[in-house]
């Protein structure tokens, strides 16, 4: 793969860009190095383990039928086991790429490769729980060239891919924090979510920081939303735009929906489109736990979308507008899943009755002969 080919057909604004040196072979390298690197944040200054200096890691861009090839340098102090690529569908990538160990100190080149029908979002992270919670980043699937891409169903060719990866921060020592709680059971609350990396707003020395895309009006732009929190469903939506959903777990959906927020259970991400249709003003983004609090500003995280042109933004002091999520969100696109999810359960019933009928009849069978005098 190389970058003519990207930039033919599709228009990228990489935004934790990885750094991606096109080979002479189709093959794609990627070069990590694990390492710990101090961020200020709620007014404090911590290390936490990271990937290439970055919280969080960097956007990994791939196409269907490719083969990557990750290096990964290990320059912390433990040893981290890396996990990627796998949708709930657990198609994505063979089974032997899935996981593997990066000693403290070493290198690991791993090559892997995505299979040729995905397309979406997926993620990749430690696998230790403490590591987990600062060492994770989007994993973009494109279509394979000049397939039918079926993934940016409606999307204009030029369409600006924007991975949005929802997580945590502490105040603490992350690694203190989790082995505490796997020794109390406790529960691991953070002091705040995450957009990127960034609180947002309403949370104290973070507005330098929040969380921003500029957006020109008319255009159409594809989240790649990741719920890379340890414990928590999030829900995500925009002021005054919907979402039309494309994608789940690195895997389009049969019947897109257009819903005003999101549901994010954790490790799952959602691909969904927003175009940039009203007026044009400053409009947060938000992702909270509970969706009765999205106007609490003390419980919400935020970033903003920032409409280009010349206009004033309402609500001095550029406060932008929140989103009004409605409490009936809309199930019934929900409700295809649930006919799969039951066709599956009743093919497994009857699976499990043909099995157990046919396991009484040969064991009746087995023991039948054996006891029949020799
Ligand atoms: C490179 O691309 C060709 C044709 O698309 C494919 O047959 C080959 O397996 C690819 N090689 C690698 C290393 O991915
Ligand atoms: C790292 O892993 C190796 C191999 O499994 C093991 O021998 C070593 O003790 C581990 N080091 C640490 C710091 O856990
Ligand atoms: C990765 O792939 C390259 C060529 O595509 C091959 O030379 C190399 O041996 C592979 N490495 C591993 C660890 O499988
Ligand atoms: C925010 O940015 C301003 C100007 O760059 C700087 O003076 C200020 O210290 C920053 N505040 C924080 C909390 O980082
Ligand atoms: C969002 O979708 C609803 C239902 O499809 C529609 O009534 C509403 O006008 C849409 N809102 C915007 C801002 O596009
Ligand atoms: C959500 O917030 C409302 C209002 O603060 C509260 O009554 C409710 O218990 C919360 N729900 C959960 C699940 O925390």
């Amino acid at each position: 793969m190389t970058f003519q080919k990207i930039n033919t057909s599709l228009v990228l604004i990489i935004f934790f860009a990885v750094q991606y040196t096109a080979s002479t072979q189709n093959n794609t390298n990627i070069h990590f190095v694990i390492e710990e690197t101090s961020f200020d944040r709620l007014c404090q200054s911590k290390k936490i383990l990271t990937i290439n200096g970055r919280f969080p890691g960097p956007t990994i861009y791939a196409r269907a039928g490719e083969t990557l090839a990750l290096d990964i340098e290990n320059k912390g102090k433990d040893n981290v086991t890396m996990f990627c690529c796998r949708g709930t569908g657990s198609r994505h990538v063979k089974f032997d790429q899935v996981e593997w160990l990066v000693e403290a100190g070493s290198k690991v080149r791993k090559n892997i490769t995505i299979s040729d029908d995905d397309e979406g979002t997926l993620w990749w992270h430690a696998l230790d729980i403490w590591q987990r919670a600062t060492v994770h980043g989007a994993f973009i699937v494109h279509p394979k060239p000049g397939t039918n891409q079926a993934l940016p169903f409606s999307m204009p060719h030029d369409h600006v891919d924007i991975p949005i990866i929802l997580g945590e921060w502490w105040k603490k020592d992350v690694k203190e924090i989790f082995l505490e709680y796997v020794d109390s059971g406790g529960d691991i609350n953070s002091d705040a979510f995450t957009i990127n990396g960034q609180p947002g707003d309403f949370y104290p020395c973070s507005n330098n920081g929040t969380f921003r895309i500029e957006v020109d009006i008319g255009k159409k732009y594809l989240l790649r939303v990741v719920n890379a929190a340890m414990s928590k469903t999030l829900y995500f939506g925009i002021a005054r735009h919907n979402l039309t959903v494309i994608a789940m777990d690195g895997s389009p959906i049969t019947e897109p929906f257009t819903t005003d927020y999101i549901e994010l259970t954790i490790q799952h991400s959602i691909d969904c489109i927003f175009e940039a249709n009203q007026q044009p003003n400053y409009y947060y983004m938000v992702d909270v736990m509970n969706i009765s609090e999205v106007y609490d500003t003390n419980k919400i995280t935020t970033a903003i979308i920032e409409y280009q042109g010349s206009y004033i933004p309402s609500l001095p002091p550029l406060l932008p507008l929140l989103p009004n999520f409605s409490p009936n969100y809309d199930k019934s696109s929900s409700r295809d899943y649930l006919y799969v999810i039951m066709t599956f359960v009743i093919l497994g019933l009857f699976f499990c009755t043909t099995c157990a009928v046919w396991y009484r009849q040969t064991n009746r069978a087995h023991r039948s002969a054996m006891v029949t005098p020799m």
